[in-house]
């Protein structure tokens, strides 16, 4: 694959911050940690959206939280085909830690996923997917 070069204006503190990414990941130069930091950002945007596809959706969330435990139980029965497994880590006395592993159409996951990720009371969620 050809190689092309383009340039990149950046604010200075966050060129700084890529720099110390470099290091951190020990990337060997600038270009390879964009490179790496585009194509994580584009995987769930060029998956086609009728493959089938596998990853997992990872949530963190207070269980004290009204009715939040019967709604993420009521959307994965709803999905249930799609599920693989789902495993779930009381992280402290407040949190849970699930990770639910899926597969299937791309479509599918993606809506899954949305309808997880954006329940009330979720603190934080993302989806991974990759090709099969
Ligand atoms: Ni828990």
């Amino acid at each position: 694959m050809q190689v092309k070069r383009f340039g990149v204006s950046l604010e200075e503190d966050i060129l700084d911050d890529l720099d110390k990414m470099v290091i951190k990941h020990s990337f060997p130069n600038r270009s390879q940690a964009i490179r790496h930091l585009i194509k994580s950002t584009l995987v769930n945007d060029k998956v086609d959206e009728n493959k089938i596809v596998a990853g997992a959706i990872v949530i963190v969330y207070d269980h004290h939280k009204r009715e939040l435990n019967n709604k993420l139980m009521h959307i994965q029965h709803d999905y249930h085909d799609l599920i693989l497994s789902t495993q779930h880590v009381h992280i402290d006395h407040d949190l849970c830690l699930e990770t639910i592993a899926i597969k299937g159409k791309a479509k599918k996951l993606l809506e899954l996923a949305d309808k997880i990720v954006s329940t009330k009371g979720i603190h934080h969620g993302k989806l991974v997917m990759t090709d099969i």
